[in-house]
This record gives structure tokens, sequence and C-alpha cells, in this order.
């Protein structure tokens, strides 16, 4: 008797905590968003163009996604019965007809609003609007919904994306929910019923280590995950902001670093710059596939700083498979050289075959030790595998 009273409470409270829907980011999400690079200059053009650009690039088949238009797709105000409407001269087409072109090229459709009143470019937000706004994303096929902070007034955090996500899936469609309110209020502690990824901080900008009055470099953005792995795991992730990859104020080394980390990190990876124009060495860097997979592990555990020196940090992520990844971050201004005492990582056990996943190439084995060199801002990332016996 007591133990079927337990069962049946359990249930109970699984139900009553279905906030959202499981199985949608078994591995962090992956995609495309318009907001770093273009911010409220978008339109329907630009998003075709962006899906085309990334099935026809390899992005796509590399596990980019998700096509998300952020902020500045909505008209002025809602409709005359409180509906949600897109910006008439930017999407003539309508939001319905936009996630039919990403669906019929194999991507998902990701949406961006804000749980307070406005967004934070003064557009309608969903605050007293969540039951029919998560009908209307239903309607137009959306599947990702970027949910912001902005105007939120005086009410709780917790509350408020709990009502959204419960909106979503009163609606009924699977929609990945993306939290985005900047970490005010440790969501790492509570949004794991709510929804599969939430913001950390503040928004990043294209500079390493700069400090803007919005937005911060990435370096910055870094250093606030220290600490915040364990609350990770598949289908919930701690996100560390966008992708700033290929954008102008970063070197190419501080491009290549950035997505090294955020792979480390178990970050979802959203692309935000222009891949229409890209180079191809941004392109290479984006879908070097043996860094997607580090990111996009099973085991989903995110990794976590190892150790700092001055000039230097070095970030450790477990792998599936008895794998490991390790990233050394040069962090001064000038060369780094590394020399590499394997003893000194007292988590590998036994001899393991050392691959460098930007060179491409073995390095041989754990059992001496390795000199290296490391340019300004740039990283080495190794992946080990157990050694065969
Ligand atoms: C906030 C978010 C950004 C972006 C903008 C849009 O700043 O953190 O990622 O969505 O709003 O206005």
């Amino acid at each position: 008797m007591r133990l079927l009273t337990v069962g049946v409470l359990t249930l109970l409270s699984t139900v009553v905590h279905a906030q959202r829907f499981e199985g949608l980011a078994p591995t962090p999400p992956m995609g495309w968003n318009s907001w770093n690079t273009f911010a409220l200059n978008i339109d329907e053009k630009l998003i075709r163009e962006t899906a085309d650009s990334i099935v026809a690039n390899g992005m796509l088949a590399a596990g980019y996604n998700y096509v998300v238009i952020d902020d500045g797709w909505e008209a002025m105000e809602r409709d005359s019965e409180g509906r949600l409407v897109p910006d008439p001269k930017r999407f003539p087409s309508g939001m319905k007809a936009l996630g039919d072109y990403l669906h019929a090229r194999g991507l998902k459709f990701g949406i961006h609003n804000c749980a307070g009143t406005k967004t934070c470019a003064g557009f309608p937000g969903g605050r007293g609007h969540e039951f029919e706004d998560a009908r209307t994303y239903a309607s137009w096929g959306v599947d990702y919904l970027k949910y912001d902070w902005c105007s939120h007034g005086t009410a709780n955090a917790e509350e408020t994306y709990r009502t959204m996500g419960s909106a979503l899936v009163a609606a009924g469609r699977p929609i990945v929910f993306s939290l985005c309110e900047w970490g005010n209020n440790k969501p790492w502690l509570w949004a794991k019923p709510i929804g599969q990824l939430w913001r950390t901080t503040g928004d990043v900008t294209d500079c390493y280590d700069c400090q803007g009055v919005y937005a911060v470099g990435w370096k910055q953005i870094l250093d606030a995950q220290v600490g915040l792995e364990q609350y990770a795991g598949p289908s919930s992730w701690n996100d560390p902001d966008m992708l700033e990859v290929g954008n102008a104020g970063l070197s190419l080394a501080e491009s290549r670093a950035q997505f090294s980390l955020w792979s480390m990190l178990a970050a979802p990876l959203m692309a935000g710059n222009d891949v229409r124009t890209m180079s191809s060495a941004i392109h290479d860097i984006l879908t070097n596939k043996e860094v997607i997979a580090l990111d996009q592990d099973p085991l989903g555990k995110q990794g976590y700083r190892y150790m700092t020196h001055p000039g230097k940090e070095i970030w450790v992520k477990e792998l599936s498979n008895g794998e490991w990844a390790i990233c050394f971050l040069n962090t001064g201004e000038t060369d780094l050289k590394l020399r590499i005492d394997w003893s000194h990582f007292s988590f590998l056990k036994g001899t393991h075959q050392i691959r460098d996943l930007w060179q491409k190439k073995s390095l041989g084995t754990s059992e001496r030790p390795m000199v290296n060199r490391v340019a300004a801002h740039d990283v080495l990332l190794l992946k080990l595998s157990p050694a065969a016996h």
C-alpha cells in the first residue's frame, strides 16, 4: 500500500512538473541566429538566403539545423485579436510560409520573443499572452523559442518562465525552450524542468575580452562559466551565449578559440556570422566535425577549467568511451611555448593516443612529455583516447 502511494505520488509529481517536452535536445542545440551580425536588420530574404547557404555549405550536414530569427521580426502592435504578427514589410509572406521554407530544406524554425511586456528592441513581449502566443508559434511550425528578459518589471523569473514553458506544452507542438534570462536569477538552479537551455550571462560581443556597455568579450563570458559545469547534462544546457566566430572584432585565432572553448563547455553552438559571405577559414572552423563532436558528445558533460597559470588556461572535458578533450588557451599576447607533462593530468589512466583536432593529426601517445607552441589567444585542442592494449 505504502509503495503504491509513493508510486502514485511520484507519478503525480511527474505530471505536475511536466513543464517541458522531453527528448528535444539530448545534445546541445546547434544552428544560426540573426542577432550577432544583423540585429534589427532582418527580413525574410535574409533568412531564406541564410537557410540556403547553411544547406549548401555543409553546415546543416555538420549539425546546424536551427535557424533562429532574433528580435526585430514583429510588427509594433499585436493584431485586433491580440495575436502576434510579423512586420508586414520585412516578412510579407508571413511566418508560417517561412517555417515551411525552412522545414522543406531539413532545417528547424526558431523565433525570439520576451518574457516581459516588450522585447529589448521595443516590440510586443509575451507577458500575459503566453498561452495564445504558444498556440501562434505552434501554428507557424516553430521548433525553438528564445525567450528574453527585457521589460520584466517586478516579475519573478522562475514563475514567468514556467508559465511560458507550460504554455508551450499546452500548445502541443514540441518546441525547444531557450531561456534568455542572462543568469540574473541563477536559472541553472531552477530551469531544468522548464526548458532545454538557459543563458548564464549577459550578451557576448565580437571581441576577445573587451567590456562594452551591453555586452562583453567571449573570454569574460568563459570566465563566468567556472563552477556551472555541475548543472549541465543531456537535455539541460548552460548557454554562454552565441558564437562570434567570423565576426569582425575577432582574429582568426580568437574565432578558433571561442569555437573550441564553447565545444568544451557543451554549449549550444549558434553561429552568429553572415554565413552567406564567410571566408573558407571561418567555414572550416564552424564545420570542423571533430571539434563539433566534443560539443555533441552523448555523455553530455560540460568541460571545466582545470588549471590557470599566468598566460594560459587548461580546460578539460570528459567524453564517452573513456576519452578526454583537453584545451590549452593562450591568454597572453605573445606565443606560448607549452611543455606538457601528462603525469599532471591525474584523471588519465594508462596510455592515451593524442590527436590535435585543428591540425587533424596524431601527436603520438601520452607516454612522453610533449612540446608545442600556441599563438596569442589561440588554442591547442587535443583529444585523448585510451591506447589499445
Ligand atoms: C537580449 C538578448 C540578446 C538578443 C537581444 C535582442 O540582449 O540577450 O541575445 O536577443 O536581447 O534584443
